[in-house]
């Protein structure tokens, strides 16, 4: 009777070890998953929008500011298939002459690029 509960229990302390790792396992993935999902957050990417662009570019069907019909809308934009999420990322780290002096944030621009890819029809 003894005998037996003294060799159960490293097997339940093993098993314990195990269940251990596997929850800070997926705590990690959790973790993870809560930063990619921030660094693509379409709704902060039109917040953003709104505030930053939209003084020049059509940036929702909603947007309050006026802004230049001669420039692409944000939907132009989305609907071109040359604007990847990538080329747009690379775009906005380095705007456009013409834009005011804003230095966006990796997670901004992940955002604003979401954004606009979006408004794809
Ligand atoms: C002060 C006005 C102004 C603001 C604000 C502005 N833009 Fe622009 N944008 C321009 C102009 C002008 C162009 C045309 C290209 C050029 O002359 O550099 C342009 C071009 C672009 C293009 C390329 C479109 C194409 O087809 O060539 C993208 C993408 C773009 N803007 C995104 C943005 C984003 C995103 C923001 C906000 C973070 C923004 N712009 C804010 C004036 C502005």
């Amino acid at each position: 009777m003894t005998h037996a509960s003294i060799q159960i229990r490293p097997v339940l302390l093993q098993f314990a070890r195990l269940i251990l790792a596997t929850a800070a396992l997926v705590l990690l993935f959790l973790i993870a998953g809560m930063v990619s999902s921030r660094a693509a957050d379409t709704g902060a990417g039109k917040v953003l929008a709104l505030q930053w662009c939209a003084s020049c570019h059509l940036v929702a069907e909603d947007q309050p500011a006026a802004s230049s019909t001669s420039l692409p809308s944000f939907y132009d934009i989305a609907k071109d298939p040359a604007w990847t999420t990538e080329k747009l990322a690379t775009f906005l780290a380095d705007p456009h002459p013409k834009m005011p002096n804003m230095s966006l944030g990796n997670i901004e621009i992940a955002n604003l690029s979401a954004y606009i890819e979006s408004l794809k029809p």
